[in-house]
């Protein structure tokens, strides 16, 4: 920081190797909205986009798995539907006779799709820049460096994959176009049309491990995003990682594996 003859003051940041000079009271003037476009333009406001993104990801994941199980409660024996249908139903009627039918649901899903864009569009950005500061000497010791890469590389694979099955796995059970079995709200005869299929089946375990990888790594450096650094607690944010990237993997492969060998029928 420093001041001029006028007696304005001036502020250095350092970026990489590139420093920036700005008027502070130009800065200051500019206000919360720009502070808040600002943040979210930095590195670590991207990361942070990332990381609360991410979170209400990894929700969405562990809740769709636990809805999903109900495939294995079978047959409601009051009503003689499938348990799975019934709750797929009360999705799509949310907020009952108070509010448009699905309308809540949609509510939901907008929700979801905000997420799911925000966090790859920081995912990308991210990936821009870091290629961009390649090569500068950002990284003091080599090994750290490539480890990080390694690390980011395979994240951002197992983002690919990830997005690549969702498209598919939307087309085929909630859209339809990829399943030519599908019956709208037939949720459980749709499962079992999918995955009957055995390169379907196996897609989806590919995918399951993509995303087991992603889920692992991801809550791991989410902590790290927001600030939780202290060595103290670095086992206990791995044990979490490991447990909810093994919840999630375990019951998804455990649908599609009891169907693929006809324990669901
Ligand atoms: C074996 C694992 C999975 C099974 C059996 C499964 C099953 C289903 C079913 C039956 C639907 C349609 C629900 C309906 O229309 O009523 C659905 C939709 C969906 N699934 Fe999955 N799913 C699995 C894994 C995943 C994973 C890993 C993700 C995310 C990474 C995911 C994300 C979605 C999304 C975003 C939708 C659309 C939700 C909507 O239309 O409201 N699913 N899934």
């Amino acid at each position: 920081m420093h001041k001029d003859d006028d007696n304005h003051t001036y502020i250095h940041s350092k970026e990489g190797s590139v420093t920036t000079t700005k008027r502070a009271d130009v800065q200051t003037r500019q206000g919360w909205r720009s502070w808040l476009g600002g943040f979210f333009t930095s590195s670590v406001g991207l990361k942070w986009l990332m990381a609360l993104t991410g979170i209400g990801l990894l929700l969405y994941v562990l809740v769709h798995m636990i809805g999903n199980l109900k495939i294995f409660l079978g047959v409601d024996p009051t009503t003689g539907e499938y348990q799975i249908d019934l709750y797929g139903e009360a999705l799509r009627d949310l907020g009952g006779h108070l509010v448009p039918r699905t309308s809540i649901l949609w509510l939901f899903r907008i929700g979801l799709i905000a997420m799911f864009g925000i966090h790859i569009y920081a995912a990308a950005e991210l990936t821009a820049r870091n290629l961009k500061a390649r090569g500068r000497g950002r990284y003091d010791h080599k090994r750290d460096y490539e480890a990080v890469n390694y690390a980011n590389r395979t994240m951002r694979w197992g983002g690919v994959i990830i997005l690549l099955f969702l498209l598919f796995h939307i087309a085929d059970l909630t859209l339809g176009g990829a399943n030519a079995e599908f019956v709208r709200g037939d949720v459980y005869n749709n499962v079992v049309a999918s995955l009957t299929r055995p390169a379907v089946a196996l897609l989806y375990l590919v995918a399951q491990f993509a995303l087991a990888f992603h889920i692992y790594h991801g809550a791991w450096s989410l902590f790290q995003s927001l600030g939780s650094v202290n060595a103290r607690y670095k086992d206990l944010r791995r044990a979490l990682a490991v447990a909810f990237a093994a919840t999630v993997f375990i019951g998804n492969t455990a649908i599609v594996l009891a169907v693929a060998t006809g324990y669901i029928s």
